[in-house]
């Protein structure tokens, strides 16, 4: 039990690493040539890895039976939204400096950005729905409506390859791990079926 708190709190200060970076970085001027473009890939790198981190919790717990792995999900859940937001201020902000009928055009106008968005909104759905009170007030509902964790995670994979211009090896990995968690899914509920 110890160790398990220990495991979560080092895993909540290893999440927060790359934000850390960011103002560390900022700090001394060492945010590259071009800063905007390090700090939204760097904030939406994170954010993915925090969202596809927060799918593997139930198929670990399931394989290794424990059961209080159940308690990173949301706060995985809960980075990677925090990440998204950074994400989406360091567009708000620094790309169009509160610009926001450019921001709406800009929305309309390129696919990868509309899909960057409908994630986003996915993702503070969840967010305002992990609350205890909202579990409760929700009832079996809950669980219907943080399934869209998976749509959450498709958009944004299907953001990044439409960010990508020349190599994608990246998102096709992002993709295929996708794939992987949404098999075991399919898996799972076709042997609960049987039973
Ligand atoms: C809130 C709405 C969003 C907007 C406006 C947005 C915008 C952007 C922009 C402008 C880029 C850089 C494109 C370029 O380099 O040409 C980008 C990259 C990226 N975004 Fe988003 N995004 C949004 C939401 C999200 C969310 C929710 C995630 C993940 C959960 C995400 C993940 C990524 C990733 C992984 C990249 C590529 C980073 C890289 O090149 O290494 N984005 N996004």
């Amino acid at each position: 039990m110890r160790l398990f708190a220990f495991a979560r709190r080092a895993i909540f200060g290893a999440a927060l690493l790359p934000a850390a970076s960011l103002i560390y970085w900022a700090s001394t001027g060492d945010l590259t040539a071009n800063p905007i473009d390090f700090i939204t890939d760097t904030t939406g790198t994170t954010a993915l890895v925090l969202l596809m981190l927060t799918l593997t919790v139930t198929p670990l717990r399931r394989v290794t039976g424990q059961n209080q792995l159940i308690k990173l999900r949301r706060m995985l859940g809960l980075l990677a939204f925090f990440y998204a937001c950074l994400h989406l201020s360091t567009w708000v902000v620094l790309d169009w400096f509160f610009d926001f009928e450019s921001m709406i055009a800009d929305v309309i106008d390129r696919p990868f950005i509309t899909l960057g968005m409908t994630t986003f909104l996915l993702l503070l759905s969840l967010a305002v729905t992990s609350t205890a009170g909202m579990i409760r007030r929700l009832g079996r509902r809950w669980q219907q409506v943080h399934r869209l964790v998976y749509l959450a995670a498709m958009t944004a994979v299907i953001h990044f390859w439409w960010v990508v211009k020349a190599d994608f090896r990246e998102p096709r990995l992002w993709a295929l791990a996708l794939s992987v968690l949404f098999g075991f899914r399919l898996w799972w509920a076709y042997q609960l079926r049987r039973t």
